[in-house]
């Protein structure tokens, strides 16, 4: 296809999924496809953003991936630690304004430190937004927006007033991407995703690269968005 014939997403979703599988297909351990994919994220982050996509949210830790084995989480955690620590400066040279989604609590004070020193040191760029979920889980933070809402004056709440309360202000997402070939949502912005178009590459995420990601712009741009009205 043309390249100035694709369309491009405003709002990006990426479920990062297959880390493990990727790895367990070379005969490594876990841990290794789990760095793998933080590196992936980096370089993709930059390419889709780039691309004139001004958000991405990507699914890095959802609230049930606690329930994996002790030694996971702390390996996770500790890559996030030394990956926000590491990359503050890779982001801002990139003009990449970084924030987090999810609930605070169960992370250690490392984590949360790093951060927010990410979300503080790159408050101000202006190329594209990427959106972390981190300890993230999409009932959660409709559960949380309407706690919030009832510790407000809100009275008359509508779809608009209702999404000042999420944890961040980002427009619906347009198209949700999967990888790995699992067919599910898995509690990721169920309030964003209503309207988005689907996609599940087969590619383990540390194997979609920028020709993959290219393809799905491919596939979002044939698709016929109607948002319940009739055919254009
Ligand atoms: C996604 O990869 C990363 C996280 C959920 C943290 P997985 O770890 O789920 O990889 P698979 O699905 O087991 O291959
Ligand atoms: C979803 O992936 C969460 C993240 C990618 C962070 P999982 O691998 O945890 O989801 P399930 O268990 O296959 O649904
Ligand atoms: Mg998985």
């Amino acid at each position: 296809m043309n390249n100035e014939n694709i369309k491009i997403p405003n709002h990006v979703g990426i479920i990062l999924d297959g880390n493990g599988r990727w790895a367990k297909a070379r005969g490594l351990k876990r841990t290794a496809g789990h760095l793998a994919g933080y590196e992936n994220l980096l370089k993709l982050s930059k390419y889709v953003l780039t691309r004139g996509t001004k958000y991405l949210s990507v699914f890095a830790f959802s609230t049930e991936n606690f329930n994996r084995p002790q030694e996971e989480v702390d390996y996770l955690m500790d890559l996030f630690i030394k990956g926000f620590n590491r990359d503050r400066g890779y982001f801002n040279k990139e003009n990449i304004k970084v924030v987090f989604s999810g609930r605070r609590d169960r992370l250690s004070d490392k984590v949360l430190a790093a951060m927010d020193q990410m979300m503080e040191e790159t408050k101000d760029n202006t190329l594209g937004t990427l959106n972390i979920c981190l300890n993230y889980g999409g009932r959660a933070e409709i559960i949380d927006a309407v706690n919030k809402i009832i510790n407000s004056n809100e009275k008359n709440i509508t779809e608009e007033t209702f999404k000042k309360y999420l944890y961040n202000d980002l427009p619906d997402i347009d198209f949700m991407i999967r990888t790995s070939g699992e067919v599910r949502i898995s509690n990721f912005m169920l309030w964003q995703l209503s309207y988005a178009e689907l996609y599940f590459p087969e590619c383990y995420f540390p194997d979609f690269n920028e020709i993959e990601y290219d393809k799905a712009l491919e596939e979002y741009t044939s698709r016929n968005r109607r948002f319940g009205g009739l055919n254009k």
